[in-house]
């Protein structure tokens, strides 16, 4: 497998084991104000980490360019800020909020540069 492909699921586990910790928090709280936080750690972490490792994988030659690299660090990056200041955007710490605002943005941008890794022909 590609480097940037075990990048990819080495660091997607990792924000599924933190998700499901909020999940179980969460479950054993009673306080459900994080679910969103939680819902984006899972889906933007584990699920998405891993559908583009997975593609990467599939697709070794776009795996070796440089550009896959560096999609890597911007979306780990945005997602890696993005989650834990969303947490605690909705556990009532208003003043992230511009934290969360950069943050999803550096994501979308992670996002859109995988999109052009897709399209880009080989
Ligand atoms: C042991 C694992 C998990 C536990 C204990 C857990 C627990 C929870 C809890 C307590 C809620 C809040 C429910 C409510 O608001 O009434 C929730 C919501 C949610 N969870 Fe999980 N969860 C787990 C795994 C996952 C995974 C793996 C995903 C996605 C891949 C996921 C996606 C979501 C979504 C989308 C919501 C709705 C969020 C919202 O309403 O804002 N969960 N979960």
């Amino acid at each position: 497998m590609p480097n940037v492909s075990n990048y990819y699921f080495g660091t997607a586990i990792i924000f599924l084991i933190a998700g499901i910790m909020i999940g179980l928090h969460m479950s054993i709280t009673h306080s459900y104000a994080p679910a969103g936080a939680h819902a984006h750690i899972n889906l933007l972490g584990w699920v998405t980490m891993s559908l583009f490792g997975t593609y990467l994988a599939l697709n070794p030659h776009k795996a070796a360019w440089q550009l896959a690299r560096i999609q890597y660090y911007i979306y780990t990056a945005g997602v890696l800020v993005m989650t834990p200041s969303l947490y605690l955007l909705l556990s009532g710490y208003t003043g992230v909020e511009p934290l969360v605002a950069i943050s999803s943005l550096v994501t979308f941008a992670g996002v859109i540069l995988f999109a052009y890794i897709i399209f880009r022909k080989a």
